[in-house]
């Protein structure tokens, strides 16, 4: 499969707790070990700006209506294609992304229940439709995920009903159903190696001309 820019897109989607941050960062220093060059990057906050709309969006003692939800984290998602993303990839790097369109969808979609195609037609305008080339989508059982969290420091979105949190599962996998080509399910409750395993499987099945079997044997051997 040939990806869109020179670079490689990559999101990572799933509950808080699923696991995510680990994967990244196994992923990343899986490709510095091969010389691909990366960056790790996240929605909300990956830019100077964001990190601000980052803060209030997570802010505990916030009420925020569920459209200026959705639209902070929209204005978050178009500064970081436009200064981060989208220069990088055009410049050949990996971008490893902590959440990114479809965390809208499960959340604000499903999670809040404002309409799917809204939520579309505005992750369309914010990106300039730049989408992953994958997605990994660490998906567990959401009483396990709710258990896994520090329980202490939750923040506004974390403190949401389990109800919420089941809502946001199904419709990552809803999500998933539609879009089979791009979203890969890992099941988040197997080992961290296992799943880190799993995860470059497929990068390797799938950009068989970015990932050159014999070049990462013989890394894999090193
Ligand atoms: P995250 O960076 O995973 O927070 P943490 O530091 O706790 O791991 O994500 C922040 C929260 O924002 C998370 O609960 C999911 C939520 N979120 C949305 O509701 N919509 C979105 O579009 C995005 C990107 C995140």
């Amino acid at each position: 499969m040939d990806v869109q820019s020179n670079g490689l897109f990559i999101s990572f989607e799933g509950p808080d707790a699923a696991g995510k941050s680990t994967q990244i960062r196994l992923l990343a220093n899986y490709f510095n070990k091969l010389n691909y060059q990366n960056i790790v990057t996240r929605d909300p906050g990956g830019t100077a700006f964001g990190q601000k709309i980052r803060k209030i969006l997570l802010a505990k003692e916030t009420n925020v209506a569920p459209i200026t939800e959705l639209l902070l984290y929209a204005a978050d998602r178009s500064q970081h294609v436009y200064e981060l993303i989208k220069p990088s990839l055009d410049k050949g790097i990996i971008v490893i992304c902590d959440r990114y369109i479809d965390s809208s969808v499960a959340y604000q979609g499903y999670g809040r229940q404002i309409p799917v195609s809204l939520i579309n037609h505005l992750n369309n305008i914010a990106t300039n439709k730049l989408i992953p080339d994958i997605t990994f989508l660490l998906d567990i059982d959401t009483d396990i995920s709710l258990r896994r969290r520090d329980s202490s420091n939750l923040d506004r979105l974390e403190s949401e009903s389990s109800e919420f949190h089941k809502r946001v599962r199904q419709g990552y996998l809803k999500t998933a159903r539609l879009y089979p080509q791009r979203i890969h399910i890992i099941n988040a409750r197997k080992p961290i190696s296992v799943m880190h395993h799993d995860i470059k499987h497929i990068l390797r099945e799938k950009f068989k001309t970015l990932f050159s079997k014999n070049e990462i044997i013989a890394h894999e051997e090193n």
